[in-house]
């Protein structure tokens, strides 16, 4: 082609691109290709995420979809005959989404060989029990470990380098510094990626990824290698220092606290820049797990874009890093992970610790979304999943170990009346109303004990007093539940051993009275009332009351007087 041509062709295609609105748009997704994949993934409704008014939801064949999950223990999905008999039981709690791990080592037994049959196998077998799947890559690390990744990585320290700990000696764990450790991470996560996409990319059983398990160092608060060391002694990247220098003021505070107490300064080694300090290990390893672990999701998503989050071994009171995986997401250096990349959709608490809504709030900050992919199950779990529904909106709940009944024979845990199932019947019920009403202020959670009997709430303009039930004198041990203001007198609400007066927010003489409290059913989506709440059911007209041991929907409509 003469030049001339050439010009006059590029010049026609100019003209073209500024004619057709758009065009330029698409032109340039089809050249950049990733987010070009994730436009048509989401097109083709694949599941993603988006904003619900002040909400994030997980939104699956184009609807919102709250995941009412729970954990497999680490090893029973390496086996698709073991898994065969828990599948329906699963079904029957009722759960609609299973966690599954699914490891690297299985994966890839041999570098470059692939084996899909797990992944196959379960993605069929949840389907035909109705479920949905979260799988979790257990890759380079799994609580803080390297167990998982195949033999022929464990075995070459040389080419997939270790940390080195204070005494000098390599422990299990591959170091972030290793090149081709991630490369070859990442290679083995995008072919699966690749396969979810091929097998599941119509379907949508697998709504997520978990990417890793609970990663940083244990044993000491960082990597000693030389390579580690090495970059310790060197500056940190102007990456790092520019996202913090533009995000000032949106940094959560726990952070912003530490690099503004050694000065703020916008250059220097990680010492300079951060103090010394255990603290400043921590950061140290958090910007190189959250650079190797962007990279992995990012390869992982090139090929399918779902939803990717990694999970956090959170620190106990008075821990220090080490003690903790040295480098995870917690709080003090979520701001390091955001700053490494923009793969990773969530950072997500695995909480155990018995302050749960205080991890919940922490984790829900800065744009964070919540989802809990490993807690408690049990009575524990019954009560919880309402305080990160109804206070922080969560995209999904998900006890930890949830077939441990096959080894322990537990049958509670997979009887639907069993304690999680009880609020997950209730809750599966209400979920399209609580879909609904995300993210516009309408909605309130809470969680009542005897040393926290009572609790505050504002909704649509009346003041709401929570306080556990009490029943012929006897105050209930236990209280949780969810409200939503479904109207401008009304309410629907869920949940067990509280009571709530109600006022109006402003106070004056005007009183608020019980219309009426019915309980009920929701049967796809359709409100079947039951009993009429009246009498000692309602305190005789002075509070809306959901009484111990059962978890109850009940509705109120109030007038004034
Ligand atoms: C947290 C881990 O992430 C899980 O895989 C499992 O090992 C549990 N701890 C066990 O309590």
């Amino acid at each position: 082609m003469c030049r001339r041509n050439r010009i006059g062709r590029l010049q026609h295609l100019r003209d073209l691109i500024g004619a057709v609105p758009g065009l330029r748009v698409v032109i340039v997704l089809a050249i950049v290709g990733f987010p070009f994949r994730l436009a048509h993934a989401q097109g083709s409704g694949a599941p993603h995420l988006e904003k619900h008014g002040a909400a994030t939801q997980l939104v699956v064949d184009g609807k919102p979809f709250l995941i009412l999950g729970a954990e497999l223990l680490n090893s029973s999905p390496s086996s698709l005959d073991y898994m065969r008999p828990i599948w329906p039981r699963l079904a029957s709690i009722p759960l609609n989404t299973v966690l599954t791990p699914l490891s690297w080592e299985l994966i890839e037994p041999r570098e470059g060989q692939f084996d899909f049959t797990l992944p196959d196998g379960l993605i069929r077998d949840a389907r035909q029990n109705n479920l949905r799947l979260v799988f979790l890559w257990l890759a380079s690390w799994k609580n803080g470990m390297s167990s998982y990744p195949p033999l022929w990585v464990k075995q070459d320290t040389h080419r997939f380098p270790r940390v080195v700990e204070k005494d000098g000696a390599p422990v299990e764990i591959l170091s972030t510094l290793g090149k081709e450790s991630m490369q070859a991470d990442a290679r083995a996560f995008a072919a699966l990626m690749r396969r979810i996409r091929e097998v599941d990319g119509d379907a949508h059983t697998v709504l997520m990824m978990q990417v890793e398990n609970e990663v940083g160092v244990l044993g000491d608060s960082r990597d000693r290698s030389p390579a580690a060391n090495q970059a310790f002694d060197g500056p940190v990247p102007k990456q790092l220092m520019s996202y913090l220098q533009q995000h000032r003021d949106a940094l959560l505070p726990e952070f912003r606290q530490v690099w503004e107490a050694a000065g703020a300064k916008s250059s220097g080694t990680w010492q300079e820049v951060f103090g010394p300090g255990p603290q400043t290990d921590e950061i140290f390893m958090a910007w190189n797990y959250a650079l190797y672990v962007q990279h992995v999701a990012a390869a992982g998503k090139a090929e399918y874009p779902l939803p990717m989050y990694v999970n956090t071994w959170l620190a106990g009171p008075q821990s220090s890093p080490g003690q903790f995986p040295s480098g995870g997401p917690l709080p003090e250096v979520m701001d390091v992970w955001k700053a490494a990349g923009n793969a990773l959709d969530i950072f997500a608490p695995d909480i155990y610790a018995p302050n749960f809504a205080e991890w919940c709030d922490r984790y829900n900050r800065a744009g964070n979304p919540l989802f809990i992919p490993e807690t408690h199950g049990g009575a524990a779990g019954q009560a919880n999943v309402f305080y990160a529904l109804g206070q922080r909106e969560t995209i999904g709940f998900s006890p930890f170990g949830i077939d441990a009944f096959v080894d322990t024979d537990r049958p509670a845990l997979t009887d639907p009346n069993g304690e999680l199932g009880k609020s997950y019947e209730a809750l599966r019920q209400i979920a399209p109303i609580i879909l609904q009403y995300e993210g516009q202020g309408k909605m309130a959670g809470f969680l009542l004990d005897p040393d926290h009997p009572r609790t505050k709430l504002d909704l649509n303009g009346y003041r709401l007093e929570v306080s556990l039930d009490e029943i012929f004198g006897t105050q209930a041990q236990t209280g949780f539940g969810l409200v939503i203001a479904t109207g401008p007198a009304e309410f629907l609400g869920a949940g067990s051993g509280f009571r709530i007066s109600f006022r109006l927010k402003e106070g004056g003489p005007v009183h608020v009275g019980i219309g009426s409290v019915d309980e009920g059913t929701f049967s796809d989506n359709v409100w079947i009332p039951g009993r009429r709440l009246n009498g000692d059911e309602n305190d005789q007209g002075k509070g809306w009351r959901f009484a111990p041991y059962r978890v109850r929907i009940e509705k109120v409509v109030l007038y004034r007087y």
